[in-house]
C-alpha cells in the first residue's frame, strides 16, 4: 500500500511541525475508513503594498504573500484547510470564505459577529473543512471596508475523483476575479462613510483594462483552437453588478456557487456582487485575439463601455490583435434581460455534486415552512449620516463578537435575541444589533425586498439558498403559488434583488451556529445592512456543533479565558498492539498541542511500522 500526499500547499512550516502534520495526515488516511480529505496547510502574509498601482494611482493595495489578487486555494471536497494568517497590515483583519458553509463550525467564519479581529503584527490560524461542497468561490477581508483595497482571491473545490462531473474535463481552468475599483485609497473612501465616491474602474484579476494608458498590465488567457476551457468567474467588487462576455464566443453556464446547473448557452452573463459562476468556453473561432469584457449594470455611463474591464482571449499562433469596438452587452438598465436570465439558471437535479447521489434528491417540492422573514433593505439617515437598514434597523457591531457572547455570557450585555421585527419595518430607523432565532432543522423562507435604486445582493453564511422566486414590485403571499419555482431552484449562497423588487429563497437550517446574513454590496454592508441568524441546538454534543477552537481569540467583554473545563487525564502511551483511532476531522477539532502531536506521532509510528505502509513523498 502506497500513500501519496501532495506537498504542493506547504510553505515555511517548521520541520518539527511539518513532521507532525505529515504523520497526522498519514494517520488519518491510514486509519480512517470514512471518506476524508487531505490536510492543506497555507501560510499567508497579508500586507499593504503601495507599489502595485493597478491603475497608475499611488494607493494602498492589500496583498497576500505579495500577490494581488491573493493565492488560489485549490482543494477537493472534504479537504481540511489550515490557513495561518499573519496580519502584517497596520490595522485589524478578518478573512471570510464566501460560500464555504463551515459545517457545525461558525467559529471559523471570519466575520465580526463570529471572530475577534487578528490584531496587527499577530497571526491566527483558520482551520475548516470543505465538507460536502464542490464549486468555485472566493475569499475576502470582512471588516473596515478592506475588500475595496484587495485581499481577495479564488477558491476551487474540485470533485472527488470518484464522482463524475457533468461535462467533459476542460483543457484548463482559469480563475477570473472581476470587480469595481476605486482610483483612491480604500482608507479614504471609508472615512466618507463609504457614501461619497463611486468606483472609477473595473479590474480583471487585479489588472486594468487592455489598452488603457493607466493600466500597468492587462489580463490575457492563452487558448488553443478546438479546446474547451472553464472560467471560474467571481464578482469581488464593491457596488456594481457586471455583465460578462467574450467577443464572438458563446459561454456554456455549468456551475454556480457549488451547484451544477442545467447547462445553458449564453452570449453574456450577469454576475452580481459576491456571486461566482463557472462557464465553459470553446475556442471555436478563427485563431486571433478577442476581447473579454465586463461592464457595470444599473449605472449611467457617459458612453457605453466607458468603464469596462477588458482582457484578452489569445489563440495560439494568433497573428491578429484585437480591433474594433468592444462587444456590446445588454442595456445596463434592462432588468428584464437580467431577470429572464436569472430565472433560467436552475439546478440539474439528476447529476451528482459533492456526493454521488443526485443533487436534486434533497429538494423543496414538498416542504413545510417553519419560519418566514420579510426583510426590506433601504437607506436612512441616522444622526445625520447615511445608513443602510434592514426593516429600518441599521446594524451596530458590538465590540464582543456575538458568538463569543453566546458561548461565554449567554449573550447578555451584547445583544438581545429577537428584539427587532422580521415581518415588517419599524416606523423609523434605529441602531441595533439585529440577531434573530432560526429554528434548527426548520425550513426558513426569506423574502428580500429592495427599496433602493440599485441592484442589491444578499448572502447567508453557513447555508445554501434554494432560489425559488424573483419579482418586480411588492411581494405578496400569492407569489408562492404563482411565481415560485419549486421544481428545480438553483442552490447558491448569494442572490441578487432587483431595484424595487424582491427575491425569495428557502433555506434548511441544519447547521447550528451564528450566521451572518448580509448585503454583499460593500457600502451597504459597511453602513449597517446585515443581521445574524442564530441557529441553536441545546444539545452540547460536539457532533452537533463544534466547541471553540484551541486558538480562540478573545476581545470585548470576553477578555480573560474562561475557567478551564475539568481537566482530562492525558492519554498514556499506547501498548504496541493497541491502536487508538483518531477522531475524523469532521467531528473533532484538530489537535494542536505538542503532547497531542507526540501522541499521534508515536501511535502512528506503531501503525505504520506494524502494517508496513510506505510513504511516497513525491
Ligand atoms: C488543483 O488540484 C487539482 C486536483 O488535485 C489538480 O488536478 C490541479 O492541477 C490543481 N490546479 C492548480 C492550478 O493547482
Ligand atoms: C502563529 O504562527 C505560529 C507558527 O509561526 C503557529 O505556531 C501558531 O499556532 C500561530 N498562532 C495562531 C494563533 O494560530
Ligand atoms: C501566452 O502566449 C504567448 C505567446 O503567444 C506567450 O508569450 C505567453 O507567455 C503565454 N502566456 C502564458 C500564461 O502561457
Ligand atoms: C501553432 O504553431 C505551432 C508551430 O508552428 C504548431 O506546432 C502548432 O500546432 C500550432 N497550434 C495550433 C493550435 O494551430
Ligand atoms: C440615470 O440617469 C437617469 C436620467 O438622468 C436618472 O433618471 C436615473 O435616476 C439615473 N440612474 C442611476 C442609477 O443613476
Ligand atoms: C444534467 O447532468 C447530467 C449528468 O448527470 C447530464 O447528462 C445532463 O446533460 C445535464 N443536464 C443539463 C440540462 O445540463
Ligand atoms: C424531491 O425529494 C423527494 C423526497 O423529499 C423525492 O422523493 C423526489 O424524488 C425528489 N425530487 C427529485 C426531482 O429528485
Ligand atoms: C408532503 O408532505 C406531507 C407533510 O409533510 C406528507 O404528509 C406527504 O406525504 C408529502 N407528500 C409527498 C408526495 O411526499
Ligand atoms: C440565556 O438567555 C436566554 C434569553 O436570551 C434565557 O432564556 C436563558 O434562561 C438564559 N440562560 C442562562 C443559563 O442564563
Ligand atoms: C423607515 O423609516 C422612515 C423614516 O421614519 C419612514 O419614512 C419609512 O416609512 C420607514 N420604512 C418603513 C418600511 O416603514
Ligand atoms: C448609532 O450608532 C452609532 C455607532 O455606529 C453611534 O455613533 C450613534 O450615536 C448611534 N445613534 C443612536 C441614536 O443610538
Amino acid at each position: 500500500m502506497i500513500i501519496m500526499i501532495s506537498r504542493k500547499h506547504r510553505h515555511h512550516e517548521t520541520a518539527a511541525l511539518r513532521l507532525g502534520m505529515w504523520w497526522l495526515a498519514c494517520c488519518v488516511m491510514a486509519l480512517s475508513s470514512a471518506v476524508q480529505g487531505e490536510e492543506i496547510f497555507l501560510e499567508w502574509h497579508v500586507k499593504i503594498d503601495n507599489t502595485i498601482k493597478p491603475v497608475s494611482v499611488n494607493q494602498p493595495v492589500i496583498t497576500i504573500n505579495d500577490l494581488f489578487p491573493g493565492p488560489l486555494i485549490n482543494a477537493t471536497t472534504n479537504d481540511n484547510v489550515h490557513v495561518n494568517v499573519y496580519n502584517d497590515m497596520d490595522e485589524p483583519l478578518l478573512m471570510t470564505w464566501n460560500g464555504i458553509q463551515q459545517r457545525l463550525n461558525s467559529w471559523q467564519d471570519g466575520v465580526s459577529g463570529t471572530n475577534c479581529p487578528i490584531r496587527p503584527g499577530t497571526n491566527w490560524t483558520y482551520v475548516f473543512q470543505l465538507k460536502d461542497q464542490i464549486g468555485g468561490f472566493h475569499y475576502f477581508p470582512t471588516i473596515n471596508f478592506q475588500r475595496a483595497g484587495g485581499g481577495f482571491g479564488p477558491i476551487r473545490i474540485n470533485n472527488r475523483i470518484v464522482i463524475n462531473v457533468p461535462f467533459p474535463k476542460p483543457e484548463q481552468e482559469f480563475d477570473l476575479l472581476i470587480g469595481d475599483w476605486y482610483g483612491l485609497s480604500f482608507k479614504k473612501v471609508r472615512v466618507t462613510w463609504g457614501a461619497d465616491y463611486f468606483p472609477d474602474w473595473i479590474l480583471m484579476n487585479g489588472k486594468g483594462p487592455y489598452h488603457s494608458p493607466f493600466s500597468e498590465a492587462h489580463e490575457s488567457f492563452n487558448v488553443s483552437r478546438g479546446k474547451t476551457y472553464r472560467f471560474r468567474i467571481s464578482n469581488v467588487g464593491n457596488l456594481w453588478s457586471i455583465n460578462f462576455r467574450i467577443q464572438n464566443h458563446k459561454m456554456l453556464l455549468v456551475e454556480t456557487e457549488g451547484s451544477y446547473t442545467n447547462q445553458i448557452t449564453l452570449d453574456s452573463l450577469d454576475v452580481h456582487v459576491g456571486q461566482s459562476y463557472s462557464v465553459l468556453v470553446t475556442a471555436d473561432q478563427y485563431p486571433a485575439d478577442y476581447y473579454i469584457v465586463a461592464t457595470p449594470k444599473w449605472v449611467n455611463l457617459t458612453k457605453p463601455n466607458a468603464i469596462a474591464a477588458v482582457g484578452l482571449l489569445h489563440y495560439d499562433n494568433s497573428t491578429e490583435s484585437v480591433n474594433g469596438p468592444l462587444p456590446n452587452g445588454p442595456d445596463p438598465f434592462d432588468i428584464d434581460f437580467s431577470l429572464n436570465q436569472a430565472q433560467a439558471i436552475t439546478l440539474n437535479m439528476s447529476t451528482g455534486g459533492a456526493r454521488p447521489n443526485p443533487q436534486g434528491s434533497f429538494n423543496v417540492t414538498n416542504v413545510t415552512l417553519s419560519q418566514t422573514f420579510l426583510l426590506r433593505g433601504s437607506l436612512a439617515v441616522i444622526d445625520g449620516y447615511p445608513r443602510y437598514t434592514v426593516n429600518n434597523v441599521t446594524y451596530v457591531t458590538p465590540s464582543t463578537p456575538l458568538k463569543l457572547a453566546d458561548q461565554f455570557l449567554n449573550g447578555s450585555g451584547v445583544y438581545e435575541l429577537d428584539a427587532f421585527p422580521i415581518h415588517s419595518s419599524l416606523p423609523a430607523p434605529v441602531n441595533g444589533t439585529f440577531v434573530v432565532s432560526g429554528t434548527h432543522k426548520g425550513w426558513l423562507e426569506i423574502v428580500f425586498k429592495n427599496d433602493l435604486d440599485m441592484i442589491d445582493s444578499w448572502h447567508l453564511d453557513g447555508f445554501g439558498f434554494f432560489v425559488v422566486g424573483f419579482g418586480l414590485g411588492e411581494w405578496t403571499p400569492e407569489a408562492r403559488s404563482t411565481m415560485y419555482n419549486f421544481d428545480d431552484p438553483v442552490v447558491r449562497s448569494t442572490v441578487q434583488v432587483y431595484p424595487g423588487g424582491w427575491t425569495a429563497v428557502y433555506v434548511y437550517l441544519d447547521n447550528p451556529g451564528m450566521w451572518n446574513l448580509r448585503s454583499q454590496n460593500l457600502r451597504h454592508w459597511y453602513l449597517g445592512q446585515e443581521l445574524y441568524i442564530r441557529v441553536y441546538d441545546p444539545d452540547p454534543n460536539p457532533a452537533k456543533e463544534r466547541s471553540p477552537p484551541n486558538n480562540l481569540l478573545f476581545c470585548g467583554a470576553v477578555q480573560a479565558p474562561p475557567p478551564p473545563p475539568p481537566s482530562l487525564p492525558l492519554p498514556s502511551p499506547p501498548p504496541p498492539k493497541a491502536v487508538p483511532v483518531p477522531s475524523p476531522p469532521s467531528s473533532a477539532a484538530v489537535k494542536t498541542s505538542h503532547i497531542g502531536w507526540l501522541y499521534v506521532v508515536i501511535s502512528c509510528s506503531f501503525v505504520l511500522l506494524s502494517s508496513g505502509v510506505q510513504i511516497n513523498a513525491s
